[in-house]
């Protein structure tokens, strides 16, 4: 590998290794705005730039690649980068006055602020000054549809939007139109961002508040929230996500980009939007035993008096540790079936894609679940061959074909219990039903298709009353459960 020195320092990097990767993974800050590692290079912010020791101007860290060691000096160093020099500096506050020139002083009311670039280049690389005394562009806000909120005042054109709907999620409902100082960001007539369902994603390119989203502007100031990490339940693929919450209540998924994998830096709208859903103040909290309120040691005693053999069901949309233990409670390892049909694809053609909704497919097919046999266990509870059946479901996760067969089975055993976060009407028609916590309010993990093992860490107290599935479990076993 050949070797550069950034500031003096010498390191090795592979040949073809972007200037700008070279120096963050050598620990020194290079400012962008217009550069993105999933997105195509543009350079056109000019904020990256750098010094390299023989070339006469200044140089995209962007756009610059280290090339080979030089021929008569193999041992020699293929590049000399400087990033702390008075051009470099001069440059940036030179790039940071520009960009500011048409920039609103409405930090106090943006949401951006606190996760603004434009904020903390100018705070880190500005000059503090403006030679600017003409009046400011205006534009009004306006709406890219019902998701997304654009303020061109603070639009500084670096095109991040634009091409992530022409490069990753297709549709190329954003362009550039005018020319100069009347620049602008705006999507092609007819077309809104409403038609794109991974339109949110260019609220996190933005790095400016240009860009904002319907449901989270004006919420909270982001430096209030808290962040852990976990996964999107509602991808097929479990994406990484971070949760931000503050006081017991969830504001926000975005997506968790992992080191170098361009796949992970975008989630869809109907995964960001999931948190609604987990926030549900009205959830059941009680045990029932035919649909009454109940104690759970009566669930338990009706549970041990309904013998067995007992089969189990378990939704592969929940984490590894909920298989493993709701595997321990079938009487036999071939009673052990797999649910969870109800397809989320994920659709970014050049990133990834997925047609299957059973995020934990593999995790549970590993620990013995056997998927879409549902017909061969009804056959052996009308055969009296089963004689309890446990379920754990979420009816968001199962078709209408499947929640009709899941009925099917419950109707048809002698006893039945489930275990459901919200309680479904397939839950209610069970003989009993437990409380579950759900998945931002405990720590798992999943192994996804490509066989990746992904962890979840709880976020917020679930609510009283409910429990992990492994702790129920751990509770109905402590008395011998039926053989
Ligand atoms: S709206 Fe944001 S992402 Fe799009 S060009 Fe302007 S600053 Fe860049
Ligand atoms: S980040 Fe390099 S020119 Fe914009």
């Amino acid at each position: 590998m050949p070797k550069i020195a950034i500031n003096g320092i010498e390191r090795e990097v592979p040949v073809g290794t972007l200037v700008l990767d070279a120096c963050r993974d050598a620990g020194v800050d290079i400012p962008h705005y217009c550069y993105h590692p999933a997105l195509s290079p543009v350079a056109t912010c000019r904020m990256c730039l750098v010094e390299i020791k023989g070339q006469p101007k200044l140089a995209t860290s962007c756009t610059t690649t280290v090339g080979p060691a030089p021929k008569d000096n193999p041992e020699g160093l293929a590049m000399e980068i400087f990033s702390n020099t008075p051009q470099v500096a001069d440059a940036r506050a030179g790039v940071m006055e520009f960009l500011l020139i048409n920039h609103p002083l409405d930090c106090p009311i943006c949401d951006q602020a606190g996760e603004c670039k434009l904020q903390d280049y100018s705070y880190n690389y500005g000059s503090g000054d403006s030679r600017m005394h003409e009046t400011k562009r205006r534009y009004r806000y306006e709406d890219l549809g019902g998701k997304i909120v654009i303020d061109k005042n603070r639009c500084i054109h670096c095109t991040r939007c634009v091409r992530f709907t022409q490069e990753i999620s297709g549709g190329a409902e954003l362009t550039v139109a005018q020319r100069g100082s009347k620049l602008e960001v705006t999507t092609y007539s007819g077309k809104s961002l409403d038609q794109n369902p991974y339109a949110g994603n260019v609220v996190d390119l933005c790095p400016v508040g240009a860009l904002t989203s319907r449901d989270f502007r004006f919420k909270k100031r982001v430096w209030y929230l808290k962040h852990t990490p976990s996964i999107s339940r509602h991808s097929a693929l479990g994406s990484p996500i971070t949760i931000d919450h503050e006081g017991n209540q969830l504001f926000r998924f975005r997506p968790r980009p992992l080191e170098g994998r361009k796949d992970t830096f975008f989630i869809s709208d109907a995964e960001r939007a999931a948190y609604e859903r987990y926030n549900a103040a009205d959830r059941e909290t009680h045990p029932r035993l035919k649909a009454a309120a109940t104690s759970f040691e009566a669930v338990r005693d009706a549970f041990l008096a309904a013998g067995g053999p007992v089969a189990v069901i378990g939704q592969g949309t929940f984490g590894c540790d909920a298989a493993q233990r709701l595997g321990e409670l079938a009487s036999a390892e071939g009673l052990r079936y797999g649910s969870g049909d109800k397809t989320i694809p994920v659709v970014l053609p050049k990133l990834q894609t997925s047609a299957d909704g059973v995020l934990n497919r593999r995790g549970f097919t590993e620990r013995g679940f056997r998927f879409a046999q549902l017909e061969e266990l009804l056959g052996k509870v009308r055969a009296g061959e089963v004689k309890a059946v446990v379920v754990l479901h979420d009816g968001e996760f199962s078709s209408a074909k499947e929640e009709n067969l899941l009925n099917q089975i419950l109707m048809a055993a002698p006893f039945s219990l489930a275990f459901e976060i919200f309680q479904s009407d397939l839950g209610r028609s069970a003989t009993a039903w437990l409380p579950l916590t759900s998945f931002v309010e405990e720590s798992d993990f999943i192994v996804n298709h490509d066989g990746e093992l992904r962890r979840y860490q709880k976020a917020i107290e679930p609510p009283k009353g409910t429990r992990t599935l492994p702790a129920w479990v751990k509770a109905l076993q402590a008395v011998p459960v039926p053989a």
